[in-house]
């Protein structure tokens, strides 16, 4: 009989527990705005220009290898680091007006397969745009277009966060690539 009441004492604490428990949820998410894929409140196209170093191209070359073991570890370039500061284009020509610039590197993280881990950020100083957005995450070349996280931004950009879906624009020779980046913003101030 003692059990019995104990028990029941312990369900009603426990159904009150719960009760507050979405009480609070509820409220948490009516604070939300609620976010909708396809309404960001900025889209942006933006193509990003990486000439790598090729032993000669030192006047030109915008990344280079910084670290990772010679010979590569395997045919992926497992442990590669590379190091960049690219130019930014609204369109994919390299001569067009800058746009912004894109510093960060990445590193190849996989034996079987092309594929790294990505960290950037936009820096605009534009009169259209002053600021910066932070861009990273899993670049998993394989795929056609790969999405990383906006992860937050400053100036213009205060605060933001999104997604940008990458695709690889163009590949040329061994030391230009070009990638497409299109860039979805849900938290504009
Ligand atoms: C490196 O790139 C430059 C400019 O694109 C080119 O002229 C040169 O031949 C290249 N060097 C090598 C070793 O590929
Ligand atoms: C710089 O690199 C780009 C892309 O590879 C190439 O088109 C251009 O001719 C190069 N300029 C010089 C001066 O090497
Ligand atoms: C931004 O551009 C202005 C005008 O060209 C220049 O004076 C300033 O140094 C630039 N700032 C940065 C952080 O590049």
């Amino acid at each position: 009989m003692q059990g019995a009441k104990a028990c029941k004492k312990n369900s009603h604490l426990l159904f009150s527990f719960l009760l507050l428990l979405s009480f609070h949820l509820t409220l948490s998410l009516a604070d939300k705005k609620a976010i909708s894929k396809d309404q960001p409140c900025k889209h942006m196209v933006l193509y990003l220009h990486d000439i790598i170093f090729n032993g000669t191209n030192v006047a030109n070359a915008t990344s280079a290898q910084i670290a990772g073991s010679k010979p590569p570890l395997g045919d992926f370039f497992f442990g590669k680091f590379v190091v960049f500061n690219d130019l930014i284009t609204g369109d994919h020509h390299l001569l067009s007006p800058p746009i912004a610039r894109a510093q960060g590197f990445f590193f190849y993280n996989m034996k079987t397969d092309y594929n790294a881990w990505l960290a950037y950020t936009l820096v605009f100083n534009s009169t259209e745009y002053k600021g910066t957005i932070n861009i990273m995450g899993a670049d998993l070349m394989m795929m056609e277009t790969r999405d990383l996280s906006v992860v937050g931004g400053t100036g213009d950009f205060f605060m933001t966060r999104g997604i940008a879906t990458l695709r690889t624009d163009t590949f040329e020779n061994i030391d230009y690539f070009r990638l497409k980046m299109d860039i979805k913003l849900y938290e504009c101030y």
